[in-house]
């Protein structure tokens, strides 16, 4: 199955050796965080933490292709077209912010540094100029120069897209914390298709799928960001993500919820929680899996790459209230297969296997149906939304009806909205923002274990 990865996954014959070797440290010297207990009656441990930054939630153009999409060839060229939503911090290098979007399936942090090179090709039409989409990039130089000796940073894509450059070293600082002379890649010859807000990307993943980089795929591993800053002592080996559904093109005040009279925000927080209301008695944790979870990529290593869980099961329910009362809540199925999924932010919708999903689509009231225009399947907008949800531990975590049915993503008569779950038999599976935007996630490397709560509605 090696010939199906993409680019990043090409399974390595030799494997890289691990460069997890050093001990977690204690964070004795970190910033104490604010004082929020968070304690729940699971008896999870984890405080809001003061260093969350909020992230902005932007949404594409349909034409537009997500940068974290181009990098994960190993979608079928067919689902493209869905990556509508994506998630930017302001990444802080050096003295410079730069806007990235933020990839939890990927490990490198990569920018633009002006002046870049914007290359078009002739099937982009005669006379077209280029123009890439990427936001100002990187100014002057790295404070700790170009890394010598190192094969070029390339990453190529399925539709055509790339970026290349190098690997220099600077400061790296997201709220508060910094990663002290972090590598990263710096791109100065792009062939891209953005909408202009971001100029790059943050990777939160392991440090092993660095090692899947040159000709070979067998690179020494290095050090991402997140990795730098828990192991400086800063914070502690954890960081979370909470995403809002709500649209918030730009605007980092956030919005009230008229019901709560809360701000809404989606935040990256690290060492701890971010501050959203989340429903205690939910709290459930289960073990992140190594890249051996996933048969179909053909590594030999156990070694983690990705957050891989194995959730406990999936439910479809009939909503309560549908036509014929003796429905109302019944569970149509509830498959307990460990199925490995990977918790990607940098994914909108989920993907899961037919056996699964086909039940969800056919709980609709009218079903879903496959739309080959859009290469996916809809329901009528107005149709009614049957439960689905995934059991992690002791906890089911409902998809809300406006994540099952995306009112915002429609077809062009406007009748037809766009399921949050697809199907598919080919890995990963994913649990992305169509999920995500109804838990607080933990990732805690430390303990090698992810963590979910509900999110009190909002
Ligand atoms: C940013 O840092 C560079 C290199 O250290 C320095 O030359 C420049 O003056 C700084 N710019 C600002 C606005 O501080
Ligand atoms: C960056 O480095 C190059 C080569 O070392 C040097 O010629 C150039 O002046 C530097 N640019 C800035 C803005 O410091
Ligand atoms: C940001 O959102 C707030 C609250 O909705 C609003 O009052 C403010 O004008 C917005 N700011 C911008 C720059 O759009
Ligand atoms: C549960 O899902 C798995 C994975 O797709 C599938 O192989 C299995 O047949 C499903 N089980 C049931 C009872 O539908
Ligand atoms: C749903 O909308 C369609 C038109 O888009 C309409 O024909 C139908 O009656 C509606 N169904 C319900 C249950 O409101």
């Amino acid at each position: 199955m090696k010939a199906s990865l993409s680019s990043i996954l090409i399974s390595a014959f030799w494997l890289a050796p691990a460069s997890t070797a050093s001990p977690l440290k204690g964070a004795s010297n970190r910033d104490t965080p604010g004082p929020l207990p968070a304690v729940s009656a699971a008896g999870f441990h984890d405080v809001v933490t003061a260093h969350s930054i909020p992230m902005r939630r932007q949404k594409l153009a349909p034409s537009a292709t997500h940068p974290a999409l181009q990098r994960r060839a190993n979608f079928p060229a067919r689902l493209r077209n869905v990556y509508d939503v994506y998630y930017i911090i302001d990444l802080e290098v050096g003295n410079q912010t730069i806007p990235v979007s933020v990839d939890t399936g990927s490990s490198d942090t990569w920018m633009v540094q002006e002046p870049y090179e914007c290359v078009s090709f002739w099937w982009d039409g005669p006379g077209t100029k280029p123009n890439c989409g990427l936001g100002s990039g990187f100014q002057g130089n790295l404070s700790g120069g170009i890394i010598p000796d190192l094969p070029p940073f390339v990453r190529s894509y399925v539709d055509g897209t790339f970026v290349s450059g190098f690997y220099g070293r600077e400061n790296v600082a997201i709220a508060g914390i910094t990663a002290h002379n972090q590598r990263l890649a710096i791109v100065n010859q792009a062939y891209w298709h953005g909408d202009g807000q971001t100029s790059g990307l943050l990777g939160l993943a392991y440090p092993y799928l660095t090692s899947l980089d040159g000709s070979d795929q067998n690179q020494p591993p290095y050090d991402p960001v997140f990795t730098t800053m828990w192991k400086s002592g800063a914070i502690d080996p954890v960081f979370s993500i909470a995403l809002s559904r709500s649209e918030d093109q730009g605007n980092r005040t956030g919005r009230e919820n008229p019901s709560s009279g809360k701000i809404e925000e989606s935040y990256l927080a690290l060492g701890g929680l971010p501050p959203v209301d989340v429903d205690e008695a939910t709290w459930a944790r289960t073990p992140i899996h190594g890249m051996m979870a996933v048969p179909q990529w053909g590594f030999e290593t156990d070694e983690k790459g990705m957050y891989i869980i194995k959730p406990d099961a999936f439910v479809v329910e009939k909503k309560a209230g549908s036509k014929s009362s003796e429905d109302d809540g019944a569970v149509v199925t509830r498959n307990t297969t460990q199925i490995p999924v990977l918790i990607d932010v940098g994914a909108t919708l989920s993907y899961l296997p037919k056996a699964i999903v086909n039940p969800l689509y056919a709980a609709f009231d009218p079903p879903a149906q496959y739309m080959s225009s859009g290469g996916l399947f809809y329901a009528a907008c107005n149709a009614t939304i049957p439960r689905f949800g995934v059991q992690i531990g002791e906890s089911t975590f409902y998809m809300a009806p406006e994540d099952l049915l995306r009112q915002t993503a429609r077809d062009p008569t406007g009748e037809w909205c766009r399921v949050g779950v697809t199907d598919t038999d080919t890995p990963p599976h994913v649990l992305g923002v169509s999920f995500l935007t109804n838990v607080v996630a933990v990732f805690d490397v430390g303990k090698s274990e992810m963590r979910f709560a509900a999110r009190n509605k909002y």
